[in-house]
């Protein structure tokens, strides 16, 4: 049994916390929270038995193996850090980081503390997500030439960290990770990107809140994906070859899985996957790595690649624009 703890009384806890209930070999034993009183709510609903009022007291207590970080973007790294430094396994929120040398310097840690860091990108863990990966591997698309993702929402929440520069807010990094994620899972790393930002108020300091972008892959491969913060709730994957396409309409959650393989001569197969919890499943797959001393699911590599997708799309988000006219 991993015995948890989690920094912060954040709002995806509820989600996190519930999926812990049902994981098997997962504890939740320790909350900490700037403000104690929050921190004693979500103990009282969730029924952990001990609550601290700062992050360091809780990295501090011998008790806790491993430590769950639900804290704004730009907190990832830092705390991430602490944590193993302190001894404790990390599964820190996505994305753990928007720079290639920020991710290395988080794993470098890891390794010298002998301690596990994984990022909780939960959709990874839905079974939908391996039988998508393992059709696209048997050929029911054919060769692989296009991936087209998205992911939005409307924020409403005023002083939410998404909207400050300051915590590493942005649709990008919030939700467009997601997308970069998937096309990397389906097509590797890419070669180049190219991207174009609309910026929160129209002012040119503000983060990003929706944005358009193209990633080139090895094999011609290419993939497009918008995200946004200012956009009615949507998402979608789909994955075309010289032969079908494949669609997933709920990629991230999963809530209803299902795949759909949608054949050139427009007949259509429904797939079957099972519905898991995916925050459950994250959660059993560190333990499981804790426990037997193997890799968890996303590994240094993944992690590593992921930001220096991230970094790259940041930099051509910010990049001078040729005029069209
Ligand atoms: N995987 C998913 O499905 C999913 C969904 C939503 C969000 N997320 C990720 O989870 C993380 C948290 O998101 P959330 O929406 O749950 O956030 P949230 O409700 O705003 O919570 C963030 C927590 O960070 C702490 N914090 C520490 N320093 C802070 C600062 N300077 N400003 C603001 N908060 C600070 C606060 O903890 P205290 O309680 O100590 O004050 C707060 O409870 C983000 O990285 C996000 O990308 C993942």
């Amino acid at each position: 049994m991993t015995r948890w703890g989690v920094l912060g009384a954040a709002r995806i806890n509820q989600h996190v916390l519930e999926g812990a209930a049902l994981a098997e070999g997962t504890s939740f034993v320790a909350i900490a929270a700037r403000d104690r009183d929050r921190a004693q709510e979500q103990a009282d609903t969730f029924d952990i038995g001990t609550v601290y009022g700062s992050y360091d007291e809780l990295l501090a207590d011998p008790g806790v193996e491993a430590v769950y970080i639900p804290l704004p973007n730009g907190l990832h790294v830092e705390w991430s850090v602490r944590a193993l430094e302190a001894g404790k396994h990390v599964l820190c929120e996505k994305p753990l980081a928007r720079t290639e040398a920020e991710a290395r310097r988080a794993f470098a840690t890891a390794r010298s503390a002998e301690r596990l860091l994984m990022e909780a990108f939960m959709w990874r863990h839905l079974p939908q997500t391996q039988v998508a990966c393992d059709l696209v591997a048997q050929g029911a698309v054919g060769e692989l030439r296009m991936i087209r993702v998205w992911f939005g929402f409307l924020l409403s929440r005023s002083g939410d960290p998404r909207l400050d520069p300051a915590q590493q807010g942005g649709a990008l990094m919030d939700v467009g990770c997601y997308c970069v994620s998937a096309a990397r899972l389906l097509a590797g790393e890419p070669d180049a990107v190219a991207a174009q930002a609309v910026r929160d108020a129209g002012r040119a300091d503000g983060v990003d809140v929706r944005v358009a972008a193209t990633m080139r892959f090895p094999g011609h491969v290419l993939a497009h994906f918008d995200c946004a913060l200012d956009l009615p709730q949507g998402h979608g994957l789909q994955v075309v070859g010289s032969e079908a396409a494949l669609e997933i309409d709920d990629p991230w959650f999963g809530r209803e899985p299902g795949i759909r393989v949608r054949a050139a001569d427009g007949t259509v197969e429904e797939i079957e996957a099972d519905a898991a919890d995916p925050y459950r499943a994250q959660l059993e797959d560190l333990a499981g790595a804790i426990a037997d001393g193997r890799g968890p699911l996303l590994d240094r590599a993944e992690v590593v690649g992921q930001a220096r997708s991230l970094q790259a799309l940041l930099r051509a988000m910010s990049n001078d624009e040729e005029d069209v006219r």
